[in-house]
């Protein structure tokens, strides 16, 4: 199950990646908004990425303007690791080495095919494990205030 939320600013994207999520036949929970009525977007950050810190959801997409207000947002949450990403590149690595489980998107950013396809990698790609588990570890340490070092 994949949660997915957007503000004003990124209906038509939020549709671009729902499509999307239908072509791959992955199930996706619509976390709102609905409306171009303006709106906070630390609401619907906190409504998706909440869902994935608390099991409901394996993963999550939250796009905003620049989708840096959502991936801040998503990042405050325990257990929310949210990379914002403008390209399919990063998108890969993030999978591969920080286990990102939020997706955040600038619609105002990007177009649509790029965030399409930046989309598309980042839910295809899986965590490599390894030297990159004792870092995304680390991240957890972070979290709950412990040293590393
Ligand atoms: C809304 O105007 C805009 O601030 C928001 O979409 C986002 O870019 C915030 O980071």
């Amino acid at each position: 199950m994949i949660a997915i939320a957007c503000d004003h600013s990124a209906l038509e994207m939020k549709r671009v990646v729902i499509e999307l999520l239908e072509e791959m036949g992955l199930s996706f929970r619509d976390y709102g908004t609905d409306t171009a009525d303006s709106c906070d977007y630390p609401i619907f950050a906190a409504r998706a990425a909440g869902a994935v810190a608390r099991g409901e959801c394996e993963r999550g997409i939250l796009i905003c303007g620049t989708g840096i207000g959502m991936s801040i947002a998503a990042n405050k949450i325990r257990g929310v690791r949210c990379a914002l990403c403008s390209e399919p590149y990063s998108a890969r690595l993030t999978r591969m080495h920080n286990d990102s489980n939020v997706l955040a998107l600038g619609a105002r950013v990007i177009g649509p095919e790029l965030a399409r396809m930046t989309a598309q990698v980042w839910l295809e790609t899986p965590f490599e494990g390894g030297r990159h588990q004792r870092r995304v570890d680390m991240l957890t340490a972070l979290e709950n205030r412990e040293p590393l070092e």
